[in-house]
This record gives C-alpha cells, structure tokens and sequence, in this order.
C-alpha cells in the first residue's frame, strides 16, 4: 500500500453516504481529499432510501420541511450528474407513494398529514379505500383512505454508495481504512487529525462525516444513534411483488424496488446495538401484512438493523464552524438519502470558500454552543 500523503487539502471522516458526497464534490472542484473509514457498518447500507419530502412532514413550520423539498428537487439532477461520473445507476426513481390507514387509528393521523401538507400548498386529494386499491390492488381491505402523493420516490442507498465510490475514484480521491483517534488543532483551528496508530495527517479543511460516532472525535454536535430494523422481502416466481409504489401507514413504510424485492421499514429505538430482534420482525411483518397481504407469500432475504445518526433538534449538520474551521457533514437521521443534494451543495461550498447557501443558522454545527460546557470547547 502507497504511504499516506503527509498533506491533502481536504481530509474527510467517515466514508458513508455524506462523507464520500462531501469527498466526491470537493474532489471535483479540484481538491486534493483523502477519506478516512473506520469500517464500521454504515447507515447507508441499511437505509431505504426514501426521497419523500411529503410523507415524512410532522410540522410544516420547522426549517426540515424546507431542507427536505430542496434534497427532493435536486434529486433528479444529482442522480443524473453521479451517474455521469461513475457509470452507476443510483437507482433514482420517481414511483410515488401512497400514505394510507389501515388501521382506525390511523385516519387521525393521515387526515393531520393532509392539513400540514395544505399548509404549504401541497394539496393532496383525499383518496377512499376504493380508489386507493384501484391504484394499487394489492392494499388489503383494512386500508380505508388515505393520500396520493406522485411526486415521491426513492434512491438505492447501495446503488448510491456504489456510485459515489466510483465517482470518487475517478475523481482522485484516496479511501483508506483507518481509525482517526483525533483531530489536531494549531492555534484554535483544526489542521488534520491523527490516526489510531499514530499518523498525523495535514489538511487545510477536516470533513466530520462520521456519523452518530462524530461524538467520539468532537462533542459541539450531540449526536445520538437511533436504531432503525429493516426487512427486505424478495419475489418468487409465483409470488410476484404486489405494489408499485411506495406505501406508508403511521407505523409502517414499503418500498418497492424495480427487481421486485419490497422493503419493510422501520423501527425507531433510542439504543445503539444492530442486534435484529424477534419483536421488531413480527411488528414489522404484522404491519406489513395488515396493509398488504399479498407480501405474506414473499420471501424474508433480509433483516438488518440500521443507526441513524440523530441531533437533538432533528436537522443535519452542515457546513463550517465559526470556531475552529472544522467541516460537518452529520445527522441525517431519518433523511439520509434524501438530504444528499444539499451535502453535496455544502461541499462545494466548502471547496469555493463559500458560506453554506440557504438555512445558514439552523443547519449550523455551532448551534448547540449554548447548550453546551464549557470546558467541552477546549478539547
Ligand atoms: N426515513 C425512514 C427511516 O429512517 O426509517
């Protein structure tokens, strides 16, 4: 193995989904970047990948929504320039999503989607159980109304990993399986970091794109592991798949990928183990089956365990402190995939000595400062 450039002008942590984005983007601005991965497992290997601005909306008014309708209509030309630069397909696709009850608890809560989605003028026709199974026959009979939304879709999060690997191949960009055991600062600025087995590396920038373990390297962001249970249920040759599009109800969502492989998602527990348990699997396929019952001949090929990396406040953070000039590219919680566009924006912010565009404050990785000791800002 060639020995480690004691220099690079970008040194970016983490090589999921945000960091290679973060790499790829400033590699191409004409940044010389190295990525540093632990070879821990990556959110992005388990995510569903989901790019539904819509469905996803709890309250119109928190500065998400926003950052979410932008990582959504940037999408399909991120999909396309990606896939010009590595000749992957990152599996973007505009399917649509139904978001339906099957339960009567249910109806409470789609109908309160509904109003937040009016609220920004998003009106989405009220569908009965009838009309909603004309569109997908396969909806079992328990499912009662509930709300097309056509403009949703999704990306492969592997495909998308692929094509960012690629992508950051050929752009020049080195990936290295290392553990970075800390950050290195000269004069109150970070100027690279150090290696688990002693390496000091020189960068001009540092990306933190390590997920919810940023926490271990820098503590200005609480970042916290959310678990996230996923099952991938795969077609047989007389089971075929029985939806089209993305289907979600209050407690569960399935997401049909174009082989025909449906993934059932997702749990949401405040613990940090990838353990895939027995409850989670019988949730997930009670819920999966009570909405549509056709999935029950389907295979079980898959169950996984996910750690979304989370904020206290719910929104990423991205761009470059004030305090010290470290970069963050973290905290994609629910929106990994879907937020994407707006880590590449980011990089190449970065790259140009440009402020991060739009929702500076609210995205800023300073601030929790407030919230924070004080002698956590001396490490
Ligand atoms: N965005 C879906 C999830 O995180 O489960």
């Amino acid at each position: 193995m060639a020995a480690t450039p004691p220099h690079s002008d970008v040194a970016v942590i983490g090589a999921g989904l945000w960091g290679l984005a973060s790499a790829w983007a400033t590699a191409e601005a004409g940044a010389r970047v190295l990525v540093l991965d632990d070879g821990e497992e990556l959110a992005g290997q388990v995510a569903a990948g989901m790019v539904a601005p819509w469905s996803e909306v709890e309250d119109d008014e928190h500065p998400l929504h926003a950052a979410l309708r932008d990582g959504a209509s940037a999408w399909p030309a991120l999909a396309e320039r990606l896939r010009a630069a590595s000749d992957v397909d990152p599996g973007f696709r505009r399917t649509g999503s139904l978001a339906v009850a099957a339960r009567p608890a249910h109806l409470g809560q789609v109908r309160r989607l509904r109003e937040v989605l009016r609220r920004v003028d998003h009106d989405a026709t009220w569908l009965t159980g009838t009309a909603l199974r004309e569109r997908e026959p396969g909806l079992g009979p328990s499912v009662a109304g509930g709300l097309e939304l056509a403009d949703e879709g999704q990306a492969d999060p592997r495909r998308t990993l692929a094509a960012l690997r690629a992508a950051c191949e050929r752009a020049g960009v080195r990936i290295e399986h290392r553990r970075v055991a800390a950050l290195r600062r000269t004069g109150g600025t970070v100027t690279g970091l150090v290696t688990d087995d002693g390496t000091r590396i020189d960068a001009e920038r540092v990306v933190l794109a390590a997920g919810w373990a940023c926490g271990a390297l820098d503590d200005r962001v609480p970042l916290r592991p959310v678990k996230g249970q996923i099952l991938t249920l795969g077609p047989r040759p007389d089971a075929p798949t029985p939806i089209r599009r993305i289907i979600r109800t209050p407690d569960v969502y399935l997401v049909p990928r174009p082989d025909g492989r449906v993934l059932v998602g997702a749990t949401s527990e405040e613990v940090g183990d990838r353990v895939v348990t027995a409850e989670a699997v019988h949730l997930l396929l009670d819920e999966a089956l009570h909405t549509v019952p056709g999935l029950g001949a389907l295979e079980l090929v898959e169950q996984r365990a996910g750690l979304r990396p989370a904020t206290p406040d719910g929104l990423p953070a991205l761009g470059v402190s004030a305090d010290d000039g470290l970069a963050w590219a973290a905290g994609g919680y629910r929106h990994g995939v879907l937020l994407l566009p707006l880590v590449v924006a980011a990089a190449e912010a970065l790259a140009g000595g440009r402020a991060l565009p739009g929702r500076r404050d609210a995205l800023s990785p300073d601030r929790f400062a407030a919230a924070r000791p004080k002698a956590a800002s001396c490490v």
